[in-house]
This record gives C-alpha cells, structure tokens and sequence, in this order.
C-alpha cells in the first residue's frame, strides 16, 4: 500500500499473519482452510453481525461492551448466537492461545445466520444454525500521515431503515461511501446526517476539537462506538469540555483539529477534510492528550 492510498485499519505488516489459524464454527483451522458455504447467509446476503476487539497487554479491551452490542445486535436481527457470552469470550480465548498472541492482535468476531437450503433471502431458509468465525491477526496500527475525508452523498442507515447502531456484515452503503471518497482523491468518507449535520465516517466515530472544546455528532445517526464513549469519559474524567451536538461542515473545515475514533486505531488524526487542510494538517496537542488518556486506560 502507498502512501497515496490510506486506510484507517492500516496496520505494519506481519508476515505472521500468514500462518495464523482462524475460529471457524467450534474449529481452529489454518487461514486457507477457514472458508465457508456459498450458500452462506453472510456472503449471498451479508446477514449477519460482527464485532471488532483489540488486545492489549494480555486484555481484550472493553469486552464486556463489545460481547453486549453483539448480543444486543444478534437480538436485533432475531439470530441465535447458538452460544452464551462465556462461550463466546472462551472462543476468543481460545483463539489468541492457539495464536500465542499477549498483545497488539485484532479480532474481528463474526455470526451469521448461516448455510441457506436455497439460494434465496427469505431467513427461514438458514436451517442449520449459525456461523461464527474469528479472524484474529497481530496488529499494530501504523498511518505513514494523518487520514484524508472527504464528504460524501451516503448516509448510514436511519433507525427505521438498516439502524446505523447495528454493525451488521453487509457495510455496503459503508463502502459505497468509501468509494465514492477514494474517488474524490481522499482516503475515507466524511457522512452528513439526514438533516445534513456531520455525523460519522464509514467506518469511525469523528470528532473536532474547536478553541479547546472537543465536540462529537449526537450519536443519533452513527454507531454507538465503545472508543467513542470512553473518549466522552475521559474528557469529561479530566475537565475537557465535550460535546454531543448538531455541527456543520462549516464548523469542520474551520475546526483546529479532528480525529477518528475506533477500536482498531484507538485516535486517528484527520488532516484534511474536502480538500482544507485542518489545523496544521498533523496531530493536534488535543489529540495527542486524548490519545494518551486513552492508552493509560487501556494500559496500551
Ligand atoms: C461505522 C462504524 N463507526 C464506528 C465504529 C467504531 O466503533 P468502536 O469504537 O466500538 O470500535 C465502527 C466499528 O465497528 C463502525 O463500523
């Protein structure tokens, strides 16, 4: 990957990953073996959900949260994880020994409605109970420079339609908007809300810091993300201002900083939105201090 082509999941390479074995339905396969049915619901209908956790130091972080939302979403979709939450965090467990993994892994944890009879969307036809897999690779989040957004006509599902709460496997509007930012010489998509309002990216949370204040969308339109929330916390745990309110792109593009939130990246700068550059276009003090709080309560 060059320079001119940066994604927020971008991590040193790891010729280990090539040799990892993967959690497939109870198994622990090698990568090449790890494969599943065409009639798969989550590649002919990418229905299923999944959940995305981060090792540091010995502790998958935040757990208790993420094995929430993926129940609460796996309930949303009226899919039986086939599991309890021990069962799924002992996969998990299981997975990282078999990996000899202690620190800096990703793991992304994915249920699917699982084998269809016929190759059809109707949910009745996935019979014999779900898939679950667990891809988990050695990861260390590495950017060459902060990320590039430009804004998008995309908006990420409303609650009546494909709930933006719910990290569902098909990310399609996602990566139409992902797409569509790529085209307009950026690296990820900057998403308004219905009203216009900014309000995510297609795969992070998104924040600006303005004259010492650290304001984020009012998390009506965008995932419910856990680094999201515990950067709320923190600022409000160290008397930084924060708010969760309604902004524009003319409020953005004049912003002295921004950054992304995720599990995966933790805080990623944002240099440049529609083309202006924020800020000085580098790490601002602000987020550089939130990255810090952060990795202290990680224990990064
Ligand atoms: C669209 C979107 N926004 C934000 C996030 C970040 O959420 P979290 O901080 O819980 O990883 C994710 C990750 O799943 C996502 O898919």
């Amino acid at each position: 990957m060059t320079d001119d082509h940066v994604t927020t999941h971008q991590a040193e390479d790891d010729a280990r990953n090539e040799r990892i074995l993967i959690w497939l339905n109870g198994r622990l396969v090698p990568k090449a073996q790890a494969t599943v049915s065409v009639y798969d619901s989550g590649f002919m209908l990418g229905d299923g959900v999944w959940e995305g956790i981060r090792l540091y130091n010995n502790r998958w972080t935040f757990l208790d949260e993420h094995i929430d939302r993926l129940f609460e979403a796996a309930r949303a979709i009226d899919l039986d994880i086939g599991m309890d939450r021990a069962g799924v965090i002992q996969a998990v467990l299981d997975t990282q020994a078999a990996n000899g993994m202690t620190t800096d892994a990703h793991a992304r944890l994915m249920v699917t409605r699982g084998v269809k009879i016929r190759p059809f969307q109707h949910p009745s036809l996935s019979r014999s109970g779900p898939t679950m897999a667990i891809i988990m690779e050695h990861s260390r989040p590495k950017l060459p420079r902060p990320i590039r957004l430009a804004t998008v006509p995309h908006i990420r599902g409303l609650p009546m339609s494909q709930d933006p709460k719910l990290n569902s496997h098909s990310k399609l509007n996602c990566i139409l908007a992902c797409i569509a930012a790529e085209k307009a010489g950026a690296d990820e998509a900057l998403m308004l809300d219905v009203h216009g309002f900014v309000n995510t990216t297609n795969a992070c949370n998104f924040f600006i810091v303005k004259k010492g204040q650290v304001w984020t969308s009012t998390g009506d339109y965008c995932m419910n993300g856990i680094t999201r929330q515990k950067v709320i916390d923190l600022c409000r745990a160290n008397a930084i201002p924060v708010f969760e309110r309604n902004f524009s792109l003319v409020d953005t593009y004049s912003a002295d900083e921004a950054f992304l939130t995720g599990t995966f990246g933790a805080q990623t700068p944002v240099g440049m939105i529609d083309g202006r550059q924020i800020g000085t276009g580098q790490m601002g003090p602000m987020t550089e201090r939130i990255r810090a709080l952060y990795k202290a309560l990680v224990g990064a």
